[in-house]
């Protein structure tokens, strides 16, 4: 089965090109039917392959985190190992062949957690061409959408170019934990200017969980208020580095923003991903509504 070429195109321009896999239909179940069933999550930033990057030291700990995965009714992991100047040798190739031997692992362990390639990538100017040449690993190796680094600290520089770049070659931008960024904190017009833009924001489970600290929830939550939020993630680095778990999050995201919308980030945006079709998001907004900061000062605050 075969699905039609995705338009994405955010304002920086561009499309999608390929033939995409059948997740939508996956077992023969319509989005709304997996959803009631409850088997349908997928984590779409998780380091699970070992021995790739800072995540999982060995199989035993990938295996313990997949195990992690299932009992919080998580379904289906995109494995997102680091490409960066640090871990250079993580390219699609490299990434496949991981995936492969983590799949026959889970199946002879019996683990019914599905995996997808993917990979998280530092911001580079070639990575549209090393994208399209298949060098290197978009979201469901689609080339689509990718999954973008953002550093913590900085915004680097011709950031807006870079992003017109990768939208100009047909590859979407999902920006990984904008929500830790301490530039964008300060500047909070930036994510708003990108995203009306077309880029698309993951953030971070333990972030929403407060494990990041009150400044990194307080903007992650705002983000929420004002929509700027299109997937939540784990970012797990291992069993007990940023757990691969979902459903704390989640249950913070439905109490500021509402079942369906919560919904929509947590079942509907990764798997339309997956697929390489464009999310269907309402504009940002600049400004939060308001009217859930009483729910703010109610939500519980670790650490
Ligand atoms: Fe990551």
């Amino acid at each position: 089965m075969l699905y039609e070429r995705s338009e994405r195109a955010g304002n920086y321009g561009g499309s999608c090109s390929v033939s995409l896999p059948p997740i939508l239909s996956r077992a023969g179940l319509t989005s709304s039917q997996s959803r009631r069933k409850g088997v349908e999550v997928i984590d779409l930033h998780c380091h699970i392959l070992p021995g790739l990057d800072d995540g999982p030291q060995d199989w035993e700990e990938s295996v313990q985190m997949a195990r992690m995965a299932i009992k919080d009714s998580i379904s289906g992991i995109v494995c997102t190992p680091h490409l960066t100047p640090v871990y250079p040798e993580n390219d699609r190739a490299a990434i496949l062949a991981s995936l492969e031997q983590f799949r026959s692992r889970l199946e002879q362990a019996h683990i019914p957690l599905e995996l997808y390639p993917g990979a998280e990538l530092a911001i580079d100017p070639y990575l549209p061409e090393r994208i399209d040449s298949g060098e290197i690993m978009s979201i469901n190796d689609t080339r689509c959408f990718a999954l973008i680094e953002m550093p913590v600290e900085i915004i680097p520089p011709h950031l807006d170019r870079f992003f017109w770049s990768m939208q100009s070659k047909g590859v979407g931008i999902v920006l990984a934990h904008p929500e830790r960024n301490s530039a964008l904190m300060k500047d909070k017009s930036l994510l708003f200017k990108w995203v009306s833009a077309g880029v698309l924001v993951q953030i971070t489970a333990s972030s929403l969980e407060g494990e990041m600290g009150r400044s990194t929830r307080d903007f992650a939550i705002g983000l929420l208020e004002r929509r700027m939020v299109h997937v939540v993630a784990s970012d797990s680095h291992g069993p007990t580095r940023r757990r691969p778990a979902l459903s704390a999050a989640r249950a913070v995201v439905e109490s500021v923003i509402g079942k369906e919308e919560a919904d929509k980030i947590f079942y509907d945006n990764p798997r339309r991903l997956l697929a390489g079709v464009e999310p269907d998001c309402a504009p940002p907004l600049l400004q939060s509504p308001g009217k859930t900061s009483f729910l703010k000062r109610l939500l519980p605050f670790r650490k």
